[in-house]
């Protein structure tokens, strides 16, 4: 990396940020990200950054200030003259009103696109976006890398032999076709029906899951529901050992204390939002995506193709 690259980061996840850094062997930029008296953002560049390619570190969980804290330092970016600014966003929040499938109901996926446009975003690097469509809802560049390859990796090391991947809906099963397909394994769904916003309930099994190990693959953990609900299900069908695999723990709600309680042996997640729950539950493991993230960078500001990262 060369002195034309500045690196900086919002307070949601420094941990990352600082992996990322010295994956890049870069220091962070000097900057203050506090607060007024009221509670409202302030951000202050100590370094000059006229003419850099600045990619900023937030992942927008909530709550709301994370995006805030985000806007604020773009525009401070913007109004300080760096020529490219690039919206690194490890886990992007609002993603799961993408569509209007009701009356009167937001976007809120576009709404937030339109905000980090309007901020001075000239590109953004995301991390599994919820649906890959939520590219098309910004006219800068997106590019939307996977924790596939560094959940792999973990997975193949634990030498399954006879494993069945669920998706948990049907949204999620491209994803576990792919995973299925590099592992070798089956593929089953469970037919979920979302009953209100935060809740679903669990309508059947669909495949082969009698005697099988199974991990189940979703993109988001958030209360948990989706995820417990489906292990229950497939223990009844026969299920051998379950795990479960999920890029962003945003471990809402009763989320712990229910996969604490549930028959799921572990829950494998990265490290786009920082987990700080390993009291309530002992059996997250958390996977680093610094790497993956800090290649990315590296290779947008050298332009050079990010496709081997996709594999
Ligand atoms: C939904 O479409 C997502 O892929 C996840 O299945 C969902 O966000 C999980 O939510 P929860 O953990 O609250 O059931």
């Amino acid at each position: 990396m060369n002195e034309l690259v500045t690196l900086m980061s919002g307070t949601a996840n420094s941990d990352l940020s600082n992996k990322i850094a010295d994956y890049l062997g870069i220091k962070l930029c000097d900057m203050d990200v506090g607060r007024f008296s009221d509670g409202e953002i302030k951000v202050n560049i100590n370094e000059n950054i006229r003419g850099k390619d600045v990619f900023i570190i937030q992942p927008t969980f909530p709550p709301a200030e994370n995006m805030m804290e985000l806007l604020i330092m773009m525009d401070a970016c913007y109004r300080a003259s760096a020529s490219r600014i690039t919206a690194v966003i490890p886990y992007y929040g609002y993603a799961r009103q993408d569509r209007k499938d009701q009356p009167r109901v937001p976007i809120t996926a576009k709404l937030v696109a339109n905000l980090i446009e309007t901020a001075g975003a000239n590109r953004v690097l995301a991390l599994e976006l919820h649906a890959a469509q939520i590219q098309g809802f910004f006219d800068v560049q997106v590019d939307n890398l996977f924790a596939a390859p560094v959940i792999l990796e973990y997975i193949r090391g634990k030498n399954f032999k006879d494993l069945t991947i669920v998706s948990p809906d049907v949204g999620g099963i491209k994803m576990g076709r792919a995973f299925a397909k590099k592992l070798g394994a089956n593929l089953a769904i469970a037919d979920k029906r979302r009953t209100a916003s935060d809740s679903s309930e669990l309508m059947n099994i669909i495949g082969e899951v009698a005697g099988s190990d199974i991990i189940i693959l979703d993109d988001i953990i958030s209360t948990a529901g989706t995820i417990t609900q489906a292990a229950e299900a497939l223990k009844k069908a026969g299920a051998g050992r379950i795990m479960a695999a999920a890029t962003h723990p945003v471990f809402s709600g009763p989320a712990l204390e229910r996969l604490e309680a549930s028959c799921i042996e572990e829950i494998v997640v990265t490290n786009s939002i920082p987990y700080t729950g390993s009291e309530k539950c002992s059996k997250v493991k958390v996977l680093d995506v610094s790497e993956l993230l800090g290649e990315a960078i590296r290779r947008i500001h050298t332009e050079e193709s990010i496709s081997m990262l996709f594999v």
